[in-house]
């Protein structure tokens, strides 16, 4: 059946968002909540003083400390949501370990234990995620889910191999999970950002190396979150019914895939 031409998400729409407590995921959630979804915030972290920003403006958000590398975690969350909202509409698999890398380092030096953290959380929290919305989705014949990765996968950028390579696993995801769900009526999509100016990029990279990317893009100024919105509100919406198993780059034109 043919879906009707929205293309942003309808209010009401049901959005689960991993990683919303800070940075792009914040940026996200209010982006769409402006748009009246009712998003629900799963993050390891605080998403109080989001949800109480956002709810004082009179936005449907609330939070569920969630961990995405563990099965039970996301079992709960669903369990919640569903009990809150009676479905899920869209799924944004944003949560990830960026910030928390603490420092760029040759994959000569990566531990063992840093590689297999980053691929839990950024890697495995992505196909728990899907796994865990899928039952819901399939029932109501509709769903979308949204797969954060990052041009670093396209521009091979260096010094994080574990990250890189735990994001490239996202968009290889994002195929394979694509093609097996389409017939529900569920598209799986990724977005690939370049440099965001966050909390977590300036802790990364200095301010130079920042502010040099920003100059080397066709369109030649600093990214922000926001500039990931309207990207994410077209693929949470019914509009984009069509598009399946992409990866958007997003990043003012740096890389052409
Ligand atoms: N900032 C950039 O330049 C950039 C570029 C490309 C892609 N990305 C991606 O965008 C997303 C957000 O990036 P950001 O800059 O806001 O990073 P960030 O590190 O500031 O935010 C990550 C969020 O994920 C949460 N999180 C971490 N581990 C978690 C877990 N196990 N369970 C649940 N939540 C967890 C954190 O608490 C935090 O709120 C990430 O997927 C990142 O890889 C960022």
């Amino acid at each position: 059946m043919t879906e009707p031409a929205q293309n942003t998400v309808e209010p009401g729409t049901v959005v689960v968002v991993t990683g919303g407590a800070r940075g792009i995921g914040a940026a996200l959630t209010a982006h769409l909540t402006a748009q009246g979804a009712a998003v629900v915030v799963a993050d390891v972290g605080d998403a109080g003083p989001l949800v109480d920003r956002l709810t004082a403006e009179g936005r449907q958000v609330s939070a569920v400390q969630t961990d995405v590398a563990d099965e039970q975690s996301w079992a709960r969350l669903v369990s919640a949501v569903l009990e809150r909202h009676g479905r899920v509409d869209a799924l944004v698999n944003n949560a990830a370990i960026y910030m928390d890398l603490g420092a760029k380092s040759p994959f000569t030096e990566i531990s063992v234990a840093d590689w297999d953290r980053v691929m839990a959380v950024n890697t495995r929290g992505v196909w728990l995620g899907m796994r865990a919305v899928h039952p819901a989705m399939q029932e109501q014949g509709h769903g979308r889910i949204v797969n954060i990765a990052s041009s670093t996968v396209h521009m091979g950028v260096p010094y994080f191999a574990h990250y890189t390579a735990s994001k490239g696993a996202v968009i290889a995801l994002t195929r394979t999970v694509a093609r097996e769900v389409g017939r529900d009526g569920i598209t799986v999509n990724a977005i690939a950002p370049g440099l965001v100016e966050t909390e977590a990029t300036f802790s990364l990279n200095d301010r130079d190396y920042v502010a040099t990317a920003a100059r080397g893009r066709a369109v030649p100024r600093p990214m922000v979150p926001e500039d990931l919105g309207p990207a994410i509100s077209f693929l949470c919406s019914r509009g984009s019914g069509f598009i399946t198993g992409q990866t958007v780059v997003v990043d003012g034109g740096v890389t052409f895939v």
